[in-house]
């Protein structure tokens, strides 16, 4: 027997599902009402509490199905059509560039900060013309956009931003929680966020007037009274006024999300912690750049190093011998076939990073054993 096979191998991703998410999963399937209904609206009132929501911000959630669907209907309520632009971070989820395609328009590329690896404000402006219609700040891993500068462009410009909080539910921006930086926030609830839906999305949408549509557009097109199936409840009749999608959520998985959002005090602390410990043991390490941040501020998604020596390879496949497992987040868009025609600026950071970053095991409720094993195998390596 090998090593390998006698050390379980510790997974990047690791759910949280406690009794309290299979209790309300079963809850939810004995309702009687499969579809959309009384959970989901519970399920917004909860992510809306997350992000401190109220009158005043005149910030409302609607919860879809993947946070892909949130993209894309975001996308289309700014008005993104054929030939359009949309200005997003090449380090960045398929799931946005795909969106971007959904709509018929093509993402332009811009580089990214070596220092948080989010998109560089300072490159966005070059890429403008009168074809953009969106710039996406996405919010990676342990690190929050600097929003107040993309604010300030995308105003001055009249473009919408739409914030991609896909890793940033639960954090903050200057003392105020993400959901609140822009018009379009969207946050995913897949099977390996920090709060899961098992797949999940939601839109933090601003304007009340705005929200009947999308409503409409993410129940294929009909214009049925969200009110109403909220009471697990539907009409008959109504209309079709414009193009539509399935991309509503359903009560099962809004019933885990709910339990899941009533943990997210202690999955913030304890993911705070694992961040913080890495930053402590691994900062000392000269073949190795291990960020930092203020980890008091976020609920993070994941923790990246960056291998500094060449041995990206080599390291990853060496902690898996000693049982961690270890992933990359992501490749370049414009590494990919099906993008590889599209605009961009220099992306000199983003071709360096994305030869050097390894992503860590990151889990709620981490077992420290566990952070110790994946200390030791990154300290035990050969360099
Ligand atoms: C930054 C970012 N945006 C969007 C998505 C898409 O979310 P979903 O998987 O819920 O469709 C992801 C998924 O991992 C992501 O990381």
């Amino acid at each position: 027997m090998n090593n390998l096979a006698k050390v379980k191998l510790i997974p990047v991703f690791k759910p949280l599902i406690e009794r309290e998410e299979i209790a309300a999963a079963v809850e939810s399937l004995e309702l009687g009402w499969l579809g959309m209904g009384s959970y989901v609206k519970q399920f917004e009132d909860h992510v809306a509490a997350v992000c401190k929501l109220n009158e005043a911000s005149d910030r409302h959630v609607v919860a879809v199905s993947t946070g892909h669907a949130a993209i894309h209907l975001s996308l289309l309520m700014m008005g993104v059509g054929p030939g359009d632009e949309v200005i997003t971070p090449s380090l960045n989820n398929a799931a946005d560039f795909q969106a971007i395609r959904a709509c018929g328009a093509n993402p332009v590329f811009v580089d990214i900060k070596e220092d948080t690896l989010c998109i560089d404000s300072t490159k966005v402006e070059d890429l403008i013309t009168e074809k953009t219609k969106c710039i996406i700040a996405m919010d990676y891993d342990i690190f929050i956009c600097d929003h107040d500068a993309l604010a300030e462009i995308a105003n001055r410009h009249k473009i919408p931003v739409l914030h991609d909080a896909a890793h940033s539910f639960g954090s903050s921006y200057k003392d105020r929680p993400v959901g609140n930086q822009h018009s379009f926030t969207i946050f995913s609830f897949d099977a390996v966020k920090t709060v899961t839906c098992i797949d999940g999305g939601a839109i933090v949408i601003k304007g009340v007037e705005n929200v009947p549509r999308l409503h409409a557009k993410r129940l294929i097109g009909m214009t049925q009274p969200a009110t109403q199936m909220y009471k697990n409840s539907r009409a008959w009749t109504y209309d079709i006024e414009e193009l539509g999608f399935r991309y509503h959520m359903a009560n099962l998985h809004a019933a885990i999300g709910i339990s899941q959002i009533k943990k997210i005090d202690d999955i913030r602390t304890s993911r705070q912690k694992t961040c913080q410990r890495y930053y402590d043991e691994l900062s000392n390490l000269d073949w190795i750049d291990a960020p930092r941040t203020n980890f008091a501020t976020v609920n993070p998604f994941l923790y990246y190093i960056r291998v500094l020596n060449g041995k990206r390879t080599e390291l990853r496949k060496y902690m898996k011998t000693k049982g961690v497992d270890t992933g990359i987040h992501w490749q370049a868009g414009h590494s990919f076939t099906y993008l590889n025609d599209c605009r961009s600026g220099p992306l000199g950071v983003t071709d360096k990073i994305t030869e050097e970053i390894v992503s860590l095991p990151l889990h709620s409720m981490m077992n420290s054993d566990d952070t110790a094993r994946i200390l030791a195998a990154i300290k035990s390596f050969q360099k």
